[in-house]
């Protein structure tokens, strides 16, 4: 059975990456810090679906054993610490590790880079430590579409120059590229970098649009729509992320063109969609309509995103999921887990 380790565990993407795989034949250890970025109970509540109970998961650098999955387990560390994250590659010896544990948030990297540079920079710097010492056999680690900056050219392909990000989120994820392919070069680790286009869907993120402007709307309350509504976004699915995830764990990413076993994918829904036309479909689901607070652009963000898949197609992926069907099961999803 092949071990992997998966980081960010009891964040959004992390955890339906674990809830899919532990469904197939693999181990799984899942660490996250369980960081206080946002709401803790929902990390708390992911944790929880996978059978890691919150008692247990609130300790340091102990592995619980899941209920319901006999194969995972959960962790609780900091990618940063040094020490920790040595021993504990040496110890589990993982087949393949998935780094998804980031801190994320353009608008937040504006007013605390530090945070960014310790997460991002110093956490990933240990994981391909750890990759490198214990001969890891494929790496898989979350970029972002934000390292195409202002890009003008669309589609965004992964051979547009990516020298200008306009965070300091969008520089730490270009950076992770950099380090990885370093260390693809020096150590011969296979490693497979993913650019993630704007995921959203149930169990997402309580800082992103869709659950701000959810939450927003049944209170009552306005919604701040910056640039006016008019900025596009490769708004994506989450379960057609999990997909596309799959699939790159089961490649070798040797690429065709290099002796470097080094690869960029985008993994996007590849149709943008404007702000607003995204905001009607939460008001069809909701019933309701929103109150727009019209603003002006945010620094750090850009005007649109727009994947070109047609690598990550060549595997087999696909994006299936119609913004409508996207946002009434996350609306679903919503009313649910806070009883509305
Ligand atoms: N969601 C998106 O739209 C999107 C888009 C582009 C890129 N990404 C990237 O995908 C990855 C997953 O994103 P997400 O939306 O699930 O975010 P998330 O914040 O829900 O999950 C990240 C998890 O990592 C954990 N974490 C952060 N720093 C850590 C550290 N130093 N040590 C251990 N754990 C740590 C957090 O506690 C959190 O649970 C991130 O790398 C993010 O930058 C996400």
């Amino acid at each position: 059975m092949k071990k992997v380790l998966i980081t960010g565990a009891a964040g959004f993407i992390g955890f339906h990456l674990c809830k899919a795989l532990l469904e197939k034949d693999t181990e799984i250890i899942g660490l996250d810090n369980i960081n206080d970025y946002y709401d803790v109970n929902l990390k708390f509540a992911r944790l929880n679906e996978l059978g890691i109970y919150k008692e247990d998961a609130k300790k340091f650098n102990k592995n619980v054993q899941s209920d319901k999955y006999s194969n995972f387990t959960f962790v609780r560390s900091n990618l940063e610490d040094e020490k920790i994250i040595s021993e504990f590659f040496k110890r589990e010896k993982f087949d393949v590790v998935c780094n998804l544990a980031a801190q994320a948030g353009v608008r937040y990297s504006i007013d605390n880079p530090g945070i960014y540079v310790q997460s991002n920079l110093v956490g990933f710097l240990n994981v391909l430590e750890g990759c490198r010492h214990t001969k890891v056999k494929h790496l898989i680690y979350a970029s972002s579409s934000s390292v195409y900056g202002q890009n003008e050219k669309v589609p965004f392909s992964v051979v547009d120059n990516v020298d200008h990000p306009i965070s300091l989120y969008a520089a730490t994820k270009k950076s992770n590229e950099l380090m990885a392919y370093t260390y693809s070069h020096l150590y011969n680790i296979p490693t497979t970098g993913l650019r993630f286009f704007t995921v959203y869907g149930p169990w997402g993120r309580p800082d992103m649009a869709m659950f701000l402007f959810t939450k927003a709307i049944l209170e009552g309350k306005s919604i701040d729509v910056f640039n006016r509504g008019e900025m596009k976004r490769d708004f994506t699915y989450i379960d057609d992320i999990i997909a596309g995830v799959e699939l790159v764990m089961k490649e070798s990413p040797l690429s065709k063109t290099s002796t470097v076993s080094h690869k960029i994918l985008n993994i996007g829904n590849g149709s943008p969609e404007s702000l607003d036309n995204f905001i009607m479909a939460i008001e069809k689901s909701l019933n309701k309509k929103a109150v727009r607070n019209l603003l002006p652009m945010q620094p750090g963000d850009v005007p649109r995103t727009w994947a070109d898949t047609k690598e990550l197609e060549s595997l087999g992926y696909s994006s299936k999921t119609s913004i409508d069907e996207g946002v009434e099961n996350f609306v679903k999803w919503y009313k649910k887990f806070y009883e509305i």
